[in-house]
């Protein structure tokens, strides 16, 4: 699996999200975390929100016995992500998970917390060991600026934002921003969150066009795009049809050709707010 650089170590550019997993058949979801890791991606995302827990403790499940082989990443919720806050989410978590450190945490939205407050929970646990980097999710460009305030240039790893076909806002600015200041984009929802481009619309026509043009699915062809150039991206796949297609499209490549009729064909639209879930 081709990987990337992400909070200094190297990751693989696709990986396994866990959101809504707790409404999936246990016997599913693990065997489906198994496969993603045993396919090459090591790259887990989840949450203390997913399920209030469940999906953590699904996730611990599932990398027993595997730990050292998994890029494994929890979030935090803003309103638990006071500095004595985030130290003890954080435990939860990493007890729920059944491991004693994370190797990446993220505050999973902008909340009421000070951010100078949250900092300082995370360089606590930087420091304590409990997690290799921290970053953040749903940040605009005026989160980011009032975070670059209180944090060193190069601490945040990461960005983990809203991004398919059908929603390139962060385009417009939050990924150059992102981009001048070495934070990584991490895509959520990279499938639209199940409402996949519909077949019969022109942009469905186009995918399905490449698709069959390179033996693959519009999904994968999708997904290729996405991480053609930088960042990451976290589909979530409980069917294991679906984990084998997602693994398989990072070694897709798209010509230029292709990513110009993509393009051509889900325009990015207008600068707008940061789109969250
Ligand atoms: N930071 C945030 O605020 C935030 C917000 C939302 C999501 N996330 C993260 O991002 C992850 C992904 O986003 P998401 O869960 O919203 O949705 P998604 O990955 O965009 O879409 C998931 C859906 O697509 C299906 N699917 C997966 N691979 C497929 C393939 N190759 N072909 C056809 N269908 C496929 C899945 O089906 P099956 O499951 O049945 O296989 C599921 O129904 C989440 O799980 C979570 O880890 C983060």
């Amino acid at each position: 699996m081709r990987t990337r650089a992400l909070g200094g170590a190297a990751v693989p550019v696709l990986g396994e999200g866990t959101w809504n997993m707790e409404a999936d058949r246990p016997g599913d979801v693990l065997a489906a975390i198994r496969l993603a890791i045993d396919l090459g991606m090591t790259h887990v995302d989840t949450a203390e929100l997913y399920g209030d827990g469940a999906v953590e403790s699904l996730v611990g499940r599932a990398i027993a016995g595997r730990r050292d082989s998994v890029y494994l990443v929890s979030k935090v919720l803003p309103s638990n992500a006071s500095r004595a806050g985030t130290l003890a989410a954080c435990e939860r978590s990493l007890a729920r998970l059944g491991t004693d450190r994370l190797d990446l945490y993220l505050l999973h939205w902008p909340g009421r917390f000070p951010l100078a407050e949250t900092v300082a929970g995370m360089r606590a646990l930087v420091d304590a060991g409990k997690i290799r980097r921290w970053g953040v999710s749903n940040f605009d460009v005026d989160d980011l600026e009032a975070l670059a305030a209180v944090t060193e240039p190069g601490e945040v790893a990461c960005n983990q934002v809203l991004y398919h076909l059908e929603e390139r806002a962060i385009e417009h600015a939050v990924a150059p921003w992102c981009r001048a200041h070495g934070i990584a984009i991490v895509a959520y929802s990279p499938l639209g969150s199940g409402s996949f481009v519909a077949p019969h619309s022109a942009g469905g026509r186009v995918l399905r066009g490449i698709a069959d043009e390179l033996g693959a699915t519009p999904e994968q062809v999708a997904l290729a795009w996405l991480v053609r150039d930088e960042g990451f991206a976290i589909p979530k796949a409980t069917a294991a049809a679906h984990v084998r297609a997602n693994a398989a499209a990072a070694d897709l490549e798209l010509g230029a050709t292709h990513c110009a009729a993509i393009d051509r064909a889900f325009p990015r639209g207008r600068s707008r707010a940061l789109p969250t879930l």
